[in-house]
């Protein structure tokens, strides 16, 4: 079932990891997919490549979504080439790290990106949202704002921030604008498992402490993102489903 036939949906931080996963999903179900990345052009072109041989339409778009100068480009260009958009995904991010004694470059470094480049995508969408019947945002969350994160505090606050964002333009855009959010759990996207702490022991027992006794898996996120920005979820607004395979819940 091709669900988005026809609809142009913007997948932030797109050029790998979940962002693609979500881009090929999207694709997949008949989108005309927008890749925005900030630095990885070559995996952002690989993707659209990747996509436009299974007969899908792409565009790329290079943007820091931390830089609001750099958003309003973006979103000048998508009304350039789309005059037209039908569903945001807040999908760019970094993790960050535990710094030492106050370092407030720690805080922006993470809390930029993925809580003001939100916001700033956000808002920068809802004049071309204004010209559609419906329109759909989607935020990527994570199941960090239930455990917090001994690794990266600011992590764990832009990933809350994101919920709040969640709930406030569901009400500020309704009725015509659904928004929602996923909260993955741990994914095995290329990035996580290339940390040197992912060591097999450490892969065994995050398996072991999860009831479906799996990572979540970048294209299930994938799955569930497509039916969140469909008409079938045109009656669910302002909600964040986790999925993380039972690993922790609400
Ligand atoms: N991986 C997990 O376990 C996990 C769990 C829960 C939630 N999440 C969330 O899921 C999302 C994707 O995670 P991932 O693991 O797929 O990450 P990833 O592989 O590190 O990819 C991050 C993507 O975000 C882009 N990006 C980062 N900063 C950006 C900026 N300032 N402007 C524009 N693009 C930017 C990167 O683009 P460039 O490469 O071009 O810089 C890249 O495409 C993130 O929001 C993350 O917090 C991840």
């Amino acid at each position: 079932m091709r669900r988005l036939e026809g609809k142009f949906a913007l997948v932030t931080g797109a050029s790998r990891g979940l962002g693609a996963a979500i881009a090929r999903q999207f694709s997949a179900e008949g989108a005309h997919v927008g890749v925005v990345y900030r630095s990885s052009a070559k995996g952002a072109q690989e993707l659209a490549a990747e996509l436009e041989r299974a007969g899908a339409k792409v565009d790329t778009f290079p943007a820091d979504v931390a830089e609001a100068s750099a958003v309003r480009g973006l979103f000048d260009e998508v009304d350039r080439r789309w005059r037209r958009l039908d569903i945001l995904v807040n999908n760019a991010g970094v993790t960050g790290s535990s710094p030492q004694g106050i370092d407030p470059g720690a805080w922006d470094d993470v809390l930029n990106p993925n809580a003001r480049g939100a916001y700033l995508c956000t808002q920068a969408a809802i004049p071309l949202f204004q010209r559609n019947p419906k329109g759909k945002v989607l935020f990527v969350s994570s199941d960090v704002v239930i455990t917090g994160s001994a690794r990266s505090p600011p992590y764990a606050a832009s990933k809350a921030a994101l919920l709040a964002l969640t709930k406030s333009y569901a009400l500020q855009l309704a009725p015509h604008v659904q928004v929602n959010a996923v909260a993955p759990g741990f994914m095995d996207t290329e990035s996580i498992m290339a940390r040197p702490d992912m060591t097999p022991q450490k892969i065994a027992s995050i398996k072991e402490s999860t009831p479906l006794r799996d990572f979540t898996h970048p294209q299930e996120v994938a799955k569930l993102a497509a039916f969140l920005c469909s008409a079938e979820a045109d009656f669910i607004t302002g909600e964040a489903v986790l999925i993380n395979g039972g690993r922790v819940l609400w």
